[in-house]
């Protein structure tokens, strides 16, 4: 498509999907020294899902969440022009997720590229999309975001493996002739320097001096937590005031704060410190544990088919990640 004047973006609909497998406390009671009492209070979560990978993996999930997105947007996949998917656990490195994932649903021909920003992943794909639609380069874009965690997560690593769980979600967006409508603002960022917080070594060379006592296994997921949970108490308060700020909104302005779910206590600190009512902030961590890139657009799908994202009020995705990445988005539909 050719670039033209500068138009908004809507959202024509959104979908989502999780594995039937749940892993429940109980049942990491039962592999592991930890209780279910110790995991509710440090992190909030009961069950994730998982998948079973004889049968299933991240593009299965990518595939099904954005195939509701298309018919709850009522369009076909021929219309699409460009699929975003968001994932650090793509089945292969090449070719894409999004690639494989748009042939299935009859998208072939449209540009197809993954983003690699782990859990900041959907809203830094989600942003560029919209930025990309209004600057006319494409007309109708499928954004997903998915991560099949527990296929990169050793069950030994109790600190670790009792947060994460596997689900996908997607939107589709359009270009629409009102320019007051998609992401009013965004922001989007990285701190290279804390990468060995949260990182998937593939072999014992990537692994520095400051984390050789960690037992994980290579090719896993390895987190200092201490030091994720200080940068991302900090950093979620700093980008909804900043978005805030910068949009000149009061929080009672804002439907819903769509907030990356990795620790209800993360999310408990941001939102009392700067006095959002609870009712504005969703949390399904409960349910589904930290699912990476798939977890703001599950939330965004349960929020928007629960009638709870509405034309009157602007909305914002929040997330923050490995790399180490943040990103923020404000939308008004
Ligand atoms: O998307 C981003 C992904 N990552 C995150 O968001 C992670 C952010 N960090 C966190 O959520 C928290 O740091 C954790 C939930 C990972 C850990 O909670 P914590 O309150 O920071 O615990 P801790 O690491 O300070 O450990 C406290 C104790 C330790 O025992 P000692 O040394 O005090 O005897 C741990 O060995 O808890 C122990 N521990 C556990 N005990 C029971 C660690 N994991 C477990 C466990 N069950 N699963």
């Amino acid at each position: 498509m050719n670039a033209q004047t500068l138009c908004g973006v809507r959202i024509l609909g959104t979908g989502s999907a999780a594995p039937e497998g749940r892993l429940t406390n109980a049942d990491f009671e039962k592999m592991l020294d930890t209780s279910d009492e110790w995991i509710v209070q440090r992190t909030g979560i009961r069950e994730r899902r998982v998948l079973d990978l004889d049968k299933g993996n991240g593009l299965t999930l990518a595939h099904e969440a954005l195939q509701n997105a298309i018919d709850a947007a009522g369009i076909q996949g021929s219309e699409i022009d460009l699929v975003i998917c968001a994932t650090v656990t793509s089945v292969m490195t090449c070719p894409s997720t999004a690639a494989r994932v748009a042939a299935e649903v009859g998208a072939t021909g449209a540009a197809a590229f993954d983003v690699g920003a782990a859990c900041s992943g959907f809203v830094y794909a989600i942003n560029l999309a919209d930025s990309i639609v209004r600057a006319g380069r494409a007309k109708t874009v499928a954004v997903i975001g998915v991560d099949a965690m527990t296929s990169i997560i050793d069950y030994a690593d109790r600190t670790c493996s009792i947060l994460f769980g596997d689900a996908a979600g997607a939107v589709i967006l359009r270009a629409d002739p009102n320019p007051e409508l998609g992401c009013i603002y965004q922001h989007m960022g990285a701190d290279g320097s804390g990468w060995h917080a949260l990182y998937i070594p593939r072999y014992e060379k990537d692994i520095p001096a400051c984390d050789s006592e960690n037992k994980t296994r290579l090719g896993c997921l390895r987190m200092n937590g201490k030091e994720v949970f200080k940068f991302a108490v900090t950093k979620f308060r700093e980008v909804i005031e900043d978005a805030l700020a910068k949009t000149n909104l009061q929080p009672a302005d804002i439907s819903q704060f769509v907030c990356h779910q990795s620790n209800i206590r993360i999310i408990d600190a941001a939102r009392e410190r700067i006095g959002l009512d609870p009712s504005q902030v969703y949390v399904n961590i409960d349910k589904y544990g930290n699912s990476s890139a798939g977890s703001v657009p599950l939330c965004l799908d349960q929020l928007w088919r629960a009638g709870k994202i509405t034309p009157g009020k602007p909305f914002v995705l929040v997330a923050f990640g490995g790399g180490l990445t943040w990103a923020s988005s404000v939308w008004r539909i």
